[in-house]
């Protein structure tokens, strides 16, 4: 039976950045719906082309959209043990869709990771982050500055800024959480897997909570 863990949280908080760790500790997957729609957009794939323009405004791509690339995603040999979800779900309707597709194969949620953090730290945080275009390793030029200024440390890779990490946009994400994704913290809060973390502090010590987190919720 799998494990599947769900990081919660606004745009900014930090999601990518501990759930591809968090995805490492474990060996799991890290199944981030932004970066398959990125990686979609790349490719040219019709997927991309359909979603391309919704993510440029800061809006949501369709619940049905995202329901089938995760519906897919899982039927991979590598979720069989759990993935690390990033991004996902994002509305109300996506989460049920999850429980239905979690059900239909007697899987299970893990732990519901809920990253929280203020406004003004989250602006902070997507107005200085770079992003390699390669491998997708996210940097900070202030709080994960690379070695060489603009290359990957990892992969060489050109570090870009997110067409989506603009000020008026980063403002119409926020929004958008708020009326779209925050609902789901009332969804999931009385489930015993349910954890609030907060995503204050460097990257090290949210990463420690979340590990406690991960433990304490079984
Ligand atoms: P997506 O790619 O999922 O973006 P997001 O949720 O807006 O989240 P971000 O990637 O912006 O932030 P994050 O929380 O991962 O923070 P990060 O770790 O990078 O979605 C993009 C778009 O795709 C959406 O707007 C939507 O259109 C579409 N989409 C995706 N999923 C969808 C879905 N399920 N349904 C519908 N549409 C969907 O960190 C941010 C910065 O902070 C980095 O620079 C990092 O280095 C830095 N940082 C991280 N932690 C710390 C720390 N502790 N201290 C200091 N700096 C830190």
């Amino acid at each position: 039976m799998a494990k599947h863990l769900i990081f919660l949280g606004a745009p900014g908080v930090g999601k990518g950045t501990q759930a591809q760790r968090l995805a490492q500790l474990m060996d799991l997957p890290h199944v981030s719906t932004g970066d398959m729609l990125r990686a979609s957009i790349q490719s040219g794939r019709e997927i991309g082309l359909r979603a391309a323009a919704v993510m440029e405004s800061g809006a949501l791509v369709g619940d049905e959209i995202i329901i089938g690339i995760v519906g897919e995603r899982l039927s991979l040999p590598d979720a069989a043990a759990g993935v690390v979800f990033d991004g996902f779900p994002r509305t109300i309707h996506q989460a049920h869709a999850l429980d239905t597709l979690l059900a239909a194969h007697g899987d299970e949620i893990g732990a519901v990771l809920h990253l929280d953090l203020d406004d003004e730290g989250i602006v902070e945080r997507l107005s200085g982050r770079r992003v390699c275009s390669k491998c997708g390793a996210i940097y900070h030029i202030r709080y994960h500055a690379p070695a060489a200024y603009g290359v990957c440390d990892l992969c060489g890779g050109a570090l870009l800024q997110r067409d989506d990490d603009q000020p008026a946009i980063i403002r119409k994400r926020l929004a958008v959480y708020q009326a779209e994704t925050a609902p789901l913290i009332a969804y999931y809060h009385e489930r015993p897997t349910y954890r609030l973390v907060s995503g204050e502090g460097e990257a090290d010590e949210v990463f420690s909570r979340i590990v406690k987190a991960v433990g304490a919720a079984g």
